[in-house]
């Protein structure tokens, strides 16, 4: 039997990554974060000081990436090693997402890095989030989940999130990043952000975490 997959997709900060950790640990299964692998892509290049005009280079530091990572299921912890350095904090920022999510659109970039997501599904099984998850990486996949919700409350989300952590933000200024990225993930070219024809689409705006994690959660159960 081939090993089970849940993909869920999404655009930023609609609370993906929590999901999947949360049902990968209900269901004992292995997580990939994949736009981690965006991300810690992004930082690569920067660290390098590639063109990103420069696509031989930039697909051959997508074939040779150097990254592993440690994921701490029982807190809210994966750390991400990029040539060996623990770069999980760098990697969460807004500006390195804005670098991934520009990387993210070019096609031989996301060919080299097909198969190194394709490799996390093994037994006894894989929840995997991004944004063509579902569409792409893993087609085949038995059970996918898009999730959506208003660009207003995701705002609110990563407000809330920054808060959290201390920091501060401009309410209007993050609903624009929000929206810039929304655009740039769902009109290009190459595997743009789009629900999987199969998916379940849940809209959270309404929706508790606990909410969402139940209607996911009775989908893999089914
Ligand atoms: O999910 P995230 O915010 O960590 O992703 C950062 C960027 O990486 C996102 O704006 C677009 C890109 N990405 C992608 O193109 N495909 C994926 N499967 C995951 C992320």
């Amino acid at each position: 039997m081939s090993t089970p997959i849940l993909t869920i997709d999404g655009p930023s900060g609609v609370g993906k990554g929590t999901v999947a950790r949360v049902i990968a640990q209900q269901q004992g299964w292995h997580l990939l974060d994949s736009g981690a692998i965006y991300r810690a892509f992004a930082l690569a290049t920067d660290s390098r000081g590639v063109d990103i005009a420069d696509e031989s280079a930039l697909e051959e530091i997508a074939q040779n990436l150097d990254l592993s990572f440690k994921t701490h299921l029982d807190s809210e912890l994966v750390s991400v090693y990029l040539d060996g350095k623990d770069v999980s904090k760098i990697l969460r920022t807004e500006q390195t997402g804005e670098i991934a999510s520009k990387i993210a659109s070019i096609g031989v970039v996301r060919a080299a890095l097909l198969k190194r997501q394709q490799d996390f599904a093994v037994a006894p099984g894989l929840v995997a989030d991004g944004r063509d998850m579902g569409t792409v990486v893993f087609e085949n996949a038995p059970f996918k989940v898009y999730l959506t919700a208003s660009p207003q409350e995701r705002a609110n989300r990563r407000l809330k999130q920054l808060r959290a952590q201390g920091h501060e933000g401009i309410i209007s200024q993050i609903l624009a990043e929000v929206e810039a990225r929304d655009a740039r993930d769902s009109s290009r070219q190459h595997s743009p952000l789009k629900p999987a024809k199969d998916a379940l689409i849940i809209d959270t705006t309404e929706l508790s975490l606990d909410e969402v994690i139940a209607q996911v959660s009775e989908l893999v159960k089914a």
